[in-house]
């Protein structure tokens, strides 16, 4: 089924209030600068786009589908916050380049973005990044391995950014704690 289709039908019957942040972002709010550019890549209802808009960046979102954007745009727009989603294929249209002091991602592996991501933000802006990983403890997230995480994949990923932050826990010690299932990264452009 295309994408756009898929993503289209999920989002119809959810609501923006079961939009979340993704952990990477919500637990390290104070690396964020005070003002400035963000984007939400692949933002769907854009737990990550509010949370930065609340904080004061002006935000843009990108998405495939229609649905989620038209609904987060309502959204921001009853809420008064600096946020503008786009229904954008980030596949065959990446972000500009050194566009954003901020670049967030949750849930959403594409490969071959890795470059455009990086190359998206200006220097010293930060990518915080979060998804699924293959070394989980239960089988929440996606079934395709294309879509999940190798151990330190994000770090080989982002190698050219100076790392602030990555957890990775796998199933590695007492598996009923810690932060399993999924990996998070934060890292600089410099
Ligand atoms: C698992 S959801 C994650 C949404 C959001 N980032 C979050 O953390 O809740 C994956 C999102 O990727 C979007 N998506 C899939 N392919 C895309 C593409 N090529 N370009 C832009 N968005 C895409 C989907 O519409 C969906 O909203």
């Amino acid at each position: 089924m295309d994408a756009r289709v898929k993503w289209d039908a999920r989002y119809r019957d959810l609501n923006i209030d079961e939009a979340r942040p993704a952990r990477v972002l919500s637990e390290n709010t104070h690396l964020l600068p005070t003002k400035g550019c963000a984007l939400d890549v692949a933002c769907g209802l854009g737990g990550n786009a509010i949370l930065l808009a609340r904080l004061g960046l002006e935000v843009t979102a990108y998405d495939i589908s229609a649905v989620a954007v038209n609904k987060l745009n309502a959204y921001a727009r009853e809420q008064a916050l600096p946020l503008r989603a786009q229904c954008r294929d980030v596949g065959k249209k990446p972000p500009a380049p050194e566009g954003f002091d901020i670049v967030a991602v949750s849930y959403f592996l594409e490969r071959r973005l890795t470059g455009a991501l990086i190359g998206a933000l200006r220097p010293w802006g930060l990518l915080f990044y979060q998804t699924f990983i293959r070394d989980s403890v239960d089988d929440t997230g996606p079934r395709d391995p294309v879509f999940r995480l190798e151990e330190n994949e994000l770090l080989m990923l982002f190698a050219p950014l100076r790392i602030l932050l990555y957890r990775e826990e796998g199933r590695v010690g007492d598996i009923s704690r810690g932060f399993r299932n999924e990996a998070m990264l934060v890292g600089q452009r410099r």
